[in-house]
């Protein structure tokens, strides 16, 4: 409640200095510009994506507050400032509905532990990175389950601008039927099980992935088991030495304007997915590409929203500089 005060405070200050409107950008800076963002993508249906908005703000710098404001009832926006370190190593914060987690300026990091999101909707994590709980003995992360962020049966969550590396388990694990995400513009990194989506025998969720950077890499980007509709496309994969892109169960695989460089194995199908790719840019890849899989089954993203695709030569410069934490974000 502290900053909320603070926060308007600083609105007036220019007005009292150098005679400055109270309103228009300038003064919008002071006071989480981007905090109200909503979620484009599949998670911009089922009422949207919007987090905290409406909630109050409230800026945290240690654990303890991190902790109680993500599992408050009332809907937040949470913005977190400089470096938070978990305790215990792996714990992940639970999150409850209606909030949005904010880094400030490019400073905002969990360190060693990451999120947990059970049975919850409307969530937003943003502008953030979330790393190092990797261990070394246990590459294969079979020693303890801690992710990046999981997620079991939650509804309506967008993950955006986050960076992701070195983690024990997996970096982005979506669970048990989690519906209407986006994943986009988020580096995931260094890691061995990236990005999981799955461990469902039914087939429901519809999850958008766009604008993304796969950097070193070795599976699951993503492995998306089971999705009614996995729409990808701008995605930037690179040395990713397992395989990037793919879908598994009855995974319909909608991918466009993405490139891969130096992956194996950059998009494969397992026996009953289908695949329909649009534009796919592939360098110095191996192993196996699957571009048409039964692709006349797959649905049409644009019946359900608008989007725009870039062009794929330019992804590997215009992709990188923009993924994880952004100034202009956490403004
Ligand atoms: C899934 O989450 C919703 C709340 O968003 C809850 O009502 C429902 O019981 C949960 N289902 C399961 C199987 O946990
Ligand atoms: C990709 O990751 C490797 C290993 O961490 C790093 O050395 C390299 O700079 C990264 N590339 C880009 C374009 O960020
Ligand atoms: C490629 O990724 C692996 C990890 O999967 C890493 O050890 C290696 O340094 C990366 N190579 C480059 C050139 O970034």
């Amino acid at each position: 409640m502290m900053y909320i005060k603070l926060a308007s405070f600083l609105t007036i200050l220019p007005s009292l200095v150098g005679g400055v409107p109270t309103t228009g950008p300038h003064v919008k800076r002071a006071g989480c510009a981007q905090c109200e963002d909503v979620a484009h993508g599949f998670a911009s249906l089922n009422g949207g994506t919007y987090g905290g908005k409406g909630g109050q703000i409230v800026t945290v710098t240690t654990y303890a507050d991190l902790k109680k404001y993500a599992g408050a009832t009332e809907p937040y926006i949470i913005r977190v400032s400089g470096t938070i370190v978990a305790e215990p190593k792996g714990y992940e914060v639970p999150i409850k509905s209606f909030k949005t987690i904010i880094g400030v300026g490019q400073t905002g990091h969990l360190l060693g532990g990451g999120f947990n999101i059970n049975s919850q909707r409307n969530i937003i994590i943003r502008n953030l990175e979330i790393s190092d709980t990797y261990d070394p003995t246990d590459y294969n992360g079979k020693g303890a389950d801690w992710d990046g962020i999981q997620v079991d049966n939650g509804t309506n969550i967008w993950i955006d601008h986050v960076k992701l590396a070195r983690m024990r388990d997996g970096l982005i694990d979506l669970r048990k039927d989690t519906d209407y995400v986006t994943v986009s513009s988020c580096l995931l990194s260094e890691h061995n099980k990236a990005f999981g989506i799955g461990w469902t025998p039914n087939v429901i969720s519809k999850m958008t992935i766009n604008d993304n950077f796969f950097n070193s890499t070795n599976q699951r980007g993503p492995s998306a088991d089971n999705l009614k509709y996995c729409h990808m496309y701008n995605n930037y994969m690179l040395n990713v030495t397992s395989y990037g892109n793919y879908a598994r169960g009855e995974t319909e695989l909608l991918v466009e304007t993405s490139y891969y460089e130096r992956v194996n194995d950059p998009v494969v199908a397992g026996p009953k997915a289908s695949i329909k790719s649009n534009w796919l840019k592939f360098k110095d890849c191996t192993g196996d590409i699957h571009l048409d899989v039964d692709s006349h089954k797959v649905f049409k993203a644009s019946k359900f929203y608008s989007y725009e695709l870039k062009d794929p030569y330019d992804l590997p410069t215009t992709i990188p500089p923009f993924v994880g934490p952004r100034p202009e974000i956490g403004i």
